[in-house]
């Protein structure tokens, strides 16, 4: 019988790999443990219960995941009780395979099934191996909406979840499923909850938002429509979203935030690539043209959006020429900062199938030219700052000196600024900063005025 799940307090310890969803999957875990009085630990050997919520989006995920439950091997046997539970995209993908290979783990999980936890917590109790790999059509109104236990001042919210662009490099179709979208009265009662316990913020996740309400679930509600409905609840102070798809960003998004001042002055448009010929052998649905003209739209209207971007380098078949058009695409628009990642095959997607999969040397190099490039660019979009006056979101405590206080942009960067004695500010406050200093991944700045 496992002592873990009754009278004492438990201890849970959770790492989390991978994608803000993931994240939000995890924030939500940790909601449901409270109910079973479980507390967070940093020390897995302590633990009680053990859960890695896995991400496959890139490199050897599951080779990763198997490296650390050895490590969780010894534990078990000292601690008997100990529940180990695999959750995310490597649950999803590798299922049984899992409990094959390590037999001291309890739980498998996959995306889907994150409001099963309990559940599966009693029947692992009772001494049963449980994997739940099923994938549902739609989202129950008891999936979301669990209230986060280490509450800030700003947090994430699922939209929907899934994605049916089966870009050919990419995993997430199969380990998401299909794209749902939760119904807009489930959200925004989400959100005005968040808000009546001090959330000032929230950040509305999916794969591939605007495509929301066209799917599974949802109803009659497109993105841009519950956009505006989030941005005008009361008592909230910014919104974000993340993840956009090029192809689907809409005028009616781009001209919100014109019309929408809690809307932050931030889009982030995964191009992937700078060559049409990639572009279309990754099944993106847009050229570089169609891009730029998105992304000239955006710069014109509001000239002090942030637009930042993912990029691939390396997908087969990719020649010099089509890494110089990348490379030249991001002289060309000038990027705020960029995430980029080396082509790792995915099994069972199409572009792991391709002919003239380019050799990891030539990848590699290729990834730290490009990140060499925007690295001035980066650099020179901070310094572009100096002299501004800024609205500032303050989060808390300088993670550089933690006599100062740091907060984010608009844009999403984050500034470190001294409190003045007079500044009453805590997490949550909006305050006007003046940037005195841009380095490559932070502002610093002096406040000007406090809103609250
Ligand atoms: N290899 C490398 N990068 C990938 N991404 C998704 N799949 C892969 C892959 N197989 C990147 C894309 C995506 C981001 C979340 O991860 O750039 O936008
Ligand atoms: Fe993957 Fe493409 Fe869907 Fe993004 S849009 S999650 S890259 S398949």
């Amino acid at each position: 019988m496992a002592e873990g799940l009754h009278g004492r307090e438990k201890l849970v310890f959770l790492e989390t790999f991978g994608c803000q969803m993931n994240e939000n999957d995890s924030e939500r875990m940790l909601g449901l443990l409270k109910g079973l009085s479980y507390t967070r630990t940093k020390d897995p050997s302590d633990a009680d219960l053990i859960i890695i919520n896995t991400c496959s989006i890139r490199d050897k995920a599951e080779q990763k995941v198997y490296s650390i439950l050895g490590r969780f091997k010894s534990l078990k046997k000292e601690r008997p009780w100990l529940v180990i539970v695999v959750a995310g995209c490597v649950a999803q993908q590798e299922g049984e395979k899992l409990l094959k290979r390590a037999p001291h783990l309890d739980i498998v999980f996959g995306p889907h099934n994150v409001h099963k936890l309990k559940e599966l917590l009693l029947q692992a109790d009772s001494g049963r191996k449980v994997v739940v790999t099923e994938q549902t059509g739609e989202i129950s109104p008891e999936e979301y909406g669990i209230e986060p236990v280490e509450l800030e001042e700003k947090a994430f919210v699922s939209i929907m979840r899934g994605c049916n662009n089966f870009c050919s490099y990419c995993i997430v179709p199969y380990t998401r499923g299909r794209e749902v979208s939760r119904k807009s009265a489930d959200i925004l009662s989400e959100i005005e909850g968040l808000v009546e316990k001090g959330i000032k913020e929230v950040t509305l996740l999916g794969q591939n938002v605007n495509s929301y309400g066209t799917g599974g679930g949802g109803d009659d509600m497109s993105f841009p429509e519950l956009l505006r409905k989030v941005c005008r609840v009361e008592g909230l102070s910014r919104v974000r979203f993340i993840t956009s798809h090029p192809k689907d960003i809409s005028d009616e998004l781009i001209r919100l935030f014109g019309e929408e001042p809690r809307l932050c002055r931030h889009v982030h448009l995964p191009v992937q690539s700078g060559s049409d010929g990639v572009l279309a052998a990754m099944g993106r649905g847009y050229s570089v043209e169609y891009y730029l003209s998105k992304v000239w739209l955006l710069k014109k209207l509001y000239p002090e959006m942030a637009i930042t971007t993912d990029i691939i380098v390396g997908f087969p078949g990719e020649s010099e020429a089509d890494y110089e058009a990348t490379m030249s695409l991001l002289r060309t628009v000038r990027f705020d900062n960029i995430f980029s990642f080396m082509y790792s095959p995915r099994p069972g997607t199409t572009a792991a199938g391709l002919p003239d999969q380019i050799p990891l040397e030539v990848r590699s190099e290729r990834l730290q030219r490009l990140q060499e490039e925007q690295k001035e660019i980066t650099n020179e979009r901070m310094r572009g700052l100096l002299g501004r006056t800024l609205d500032v979101l303050v989060e808390g405590e300088s993670k550089i000196d933690a006599s100062e206080l740091s907060g984010r942009t608009s844009c999403n960067r984050i500034v470190n600024f001294p409190a003045p004695v007079w500044l009453q500010a805590g997490p949550g406050c909006l305050i006007e900063v003046t940037i005195t200093e841009a380095y490559q991944n932070s502002l610093r700045g002096e406040v000007r005025a406090a809103g609250c």
